[in-house]
């Protein structure tokens, strides 16, 4: 098939890159002319493991850019793939989304072939039905009889992102008319997964619950290692314990520094608002949201606990982005956690294997080194934020500390002497 796709951040170019894999020709739409520049060039605007070699193998044959939506008119279906932003109340910025079903709908003026719609960025539910298809239906001059729409929320994990397009746990499709049913699940044929059909704003609401229920785990999992370590239990041994229960299961129930990322939070908050709006207390989603948001600070406790005032200590922090295989920093915990080392005098080393570009432009004054070592020698303590692989086998290069105090804010470390921020 003939698809476009707008936006190509994390979402629209791995999608871009999985459905020109699936065979069809894409053509991903972006405003950013350098962003556009480098996908045609083949090269990866990102870090996504994967993504270049799958833009190497597309680009010039099956996948191409564009600042122009005219390539909408020449395909059959159009992925909305903007990012949707929630202001600290939740609040959810949908002025990408507009702008972009504008735009699709006057690319599509005038045409008679079927086209069908699809939302997938993550939009509040009942958006689609009462925000983007008017939009689209009133510029485009057209109606149902010639358009089909559908909300096909993604799962995406960065960091495996191809991977979790191809090999997805299921495809959720909200549809409103049977005929964009028929295109979505032609177009996702040859990807073995179950596919799941619903209404439009039932798949908006299972991506907004389907992250709250992940962000509830992982605050859960904290909760319970803040509690496990006044006993000195490791809460580690305690959820392997309780999530081989197939009806818990041990995935997201890791204890560390807390959740991260551009998802996790915006939805929880999202919904949060959500709720509110429609005269619901949601008294635990609250409680996940309040438990994440603390975490954070049980580090730089545990720092003076150890260390008493901070000021003038010297701090490395191993670890930026908000989880390993990204460059990402988006929510990232290592943000709060510098913040407040900064705020106390402490002075801050950081290293991320490829992340500190993008934390030198919200921390520009701290030092940034090179490897692990140039940020532990002559440090009075490390905290470790992000449980990237080569940090796995530190050991030797902590003796080069001021003082060897480790504090891991997410579980890696095979060495000894090392302390948990909640085991
Ligand atoms: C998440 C959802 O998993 C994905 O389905 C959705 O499409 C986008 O949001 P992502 O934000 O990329 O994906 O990363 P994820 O792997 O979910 O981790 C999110 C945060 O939770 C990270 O900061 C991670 O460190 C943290 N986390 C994850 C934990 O603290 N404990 C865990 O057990 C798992």
């Amino acid at each position: 098939m003939d698809i476009s796709v707008i936006g190509g951040g994390y979402m629209g170019l791995v999608t871009s890159v999985g459905l020109a894999e699936l065979g069809n020709t894409v053509t991903v739409i972006d405003l950013n002319e350098s962003k556009v520049a480098m996908i045609n060039s083949a090269q990866a605007p990102f870090f996504e493991p994967g993504l270049h070699e799958l833009l190497q193998k597309h680009v010039g044959s099956s996948l191409f850019a564009s600042t122009t939506f005219e390539d909408v008119a020449d395909s059959e279906i159009s992925f909305i793939c903007v990012d949707t932003p929630a202001d600290e109340t939740g609040h959810v910025n949908l002025t990408k989304v507009k702008s972009s079903a504008c735009s699709i709908g006057l690319a599509l003026q005038g045409l008679e072939t079927f086209h069908t719609v699809v939302i997938k960025s993550t939009v509040p539910p009942g958006t689609t039905e009462s925000v983007i298809i008017p939009l689209i239906l009133g510029k485009s001059k057209r109606n149902f009889s010639t358009l089909g729409f559908s909300a096909n929320p993604e799962f995406l994990r960065e960091g495996q992102a191809v991977a979790d397009f191809m090999h997805p746990d299921r495809i959720v499709i909200g549809v409103s008319d049977g005929r964009a049913e028929e295109i979505l699940t032609r177009m996702y044929c040859k990807i073995d997964a179950p596919i799941l059909t619903t209404s439009i704003k039932s798949a908006e609401m299972a991506k907004h619950v389907s992250n709250a229920f992940l962000a509830t785990k992982i605050s859960f999992a904290n909760e319970v290692g803040n509690i496990c370590k006044n006993l000195e239990i490791d809460v580690y041994d305690v959820m392997r314990c309780v999530g081989s229960d197939h009806r818990i299961s041990p995935n997201f129930l890791s204890a560390g520094v807390g959740f991260g990322g551009s998802c996790l939070p915006k939805d929880l908050k999202a919904l949060i608002h959500l709720a509110e709006a429609l005269g619901e207390e949601p008294f635990l989603l609250h409680a996940v949201k309040k438990v994440n948001e603390k975490q954070p600070e049980r580090i730089y406790r545990l720092l003076e606990r150890k260390l008493g005032k901070l000021k003038n200590k010297r701090i490395a922090v191993l670890g930026l982005a908000f989880k390993p295989n990204t460059d990402d920093i988006r929510g990232s915990p290592a943000i709060p956690v510098i913040q407040s080392l900064d705020a106390k005098g402490a002075t801050v080393i950081a290293y991320d294997p490829l992340a500190v570009e993008n934390m030198r432009g919200v921390f520009p004054r701290i030092k940034y080194a090179k490897h692990p070592l140039e940020a532990l020698t002559g440090a009075d303590a490390c905290v470790l934020l992000t449980e990237w692989p080569e940090f796995e086998c530190l050991d030797s290069e902590f003796d080069a500390m001021q003082t060897r105090i480790v504090i891991e804010g997410r579980k890696i470390l095979l060495c000894k002497n090392k302390e948990g921020v909640c085991w």
